[in-house]
């Protein structure tokens, strides 16, 4: 992400966190405990959301600078003891294996480099009984016209949003590595822009 792009981050993405992320992640987030890491945290989105408990470890990655440094001044000023940053990568997490009761992520998915060994990865860091929780845009329904033009603007727009792919097929990705996905809403992200609103959200076990 470039410098710009994560300057201006929660400003573009402000009229879709109000419209229903903030929602969302809150209601993803509300039973979350023990040892939780949030990977591609960003600048900190789902920051506030997380439940008020004593038993909450919360760890948030996030490999690129420009996003980790807000990240940093957000738990710095909100004087968060219980959170550890950390800036690794979905594809190699500094961790070791079954450590984690959760693992989050938030618009990630769609970022990644290599999204199988990313869900590989997830998987070894969780613990047996833990769960992964997401929140992504995805590809839209094969054939349909916003499909389409996803396929189409595929390349140009990895290259002005960091990498972000539009036509992810993650809800198949996730079953693929071995998930099964326990809960999941398919629910269009209002204020966003057409070619991204296709969205699915829930939690997924390891099976
Ligand atoms: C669209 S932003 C979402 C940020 C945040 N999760 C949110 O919900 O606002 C995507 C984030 O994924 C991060 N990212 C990209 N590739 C990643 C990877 N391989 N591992 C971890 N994070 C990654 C980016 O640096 C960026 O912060």
């Amino acid at each position: 992400m470039s410098f710009l792009s994560a300057l201006f981050y929660d400003k573009c993405m402000k009229a879709t966190e109000d419209a229903c992320l903030i929602d969302w992640r809150k209601d993803l987030l509300k039973g979350v405990d023990g040892k939780v890491l949030e990977i591609g945290a960003g600048t900190g989105a789902s920051l506030d959301l997380y439940p008020s408990k004593s038993s909450l470890e919360i760890y948030l990655s996030e490999p690129d600078e420009n996003m980790r440094s807000q990240l940093e001044e957000k738990v710095k000023d909100k004087k968060l003891d219980n959170v550890s940053i950390l800036s690794c990568a979905s594809e190699n997490i500094e961790s070791e294996d079954n450590f984690y009761d959760y693992v989050f992520v938030s618009l990630v998915c769609c970022s990644v480099n290599d999204i199988e060994a990313s869900l590989i990865e997830i998987k070894r860091v969780l613990k047996q009984d833990g769960s992964f929780i997401f929140l992504e845009h995805v590809a839209a329904e094969n054939g349909s016209s916003r499909r389409k033009w996803q396929n189409r603007l595929n390349v140009l727009w990895r290259k002005l949003a960091g990498n972000c792919h539009l036509n992810r097929e993650t809800e198949q990705h996730i079953k693929n590595a071995g998930f099964t996905i326990t809960e999941i809403k398919h629910e269009s992200m209002r204020k966003a822009m057409s070619l991204v609103r296709p969205t699915i959200r829930g939690i997924a076990k390891l099976s």
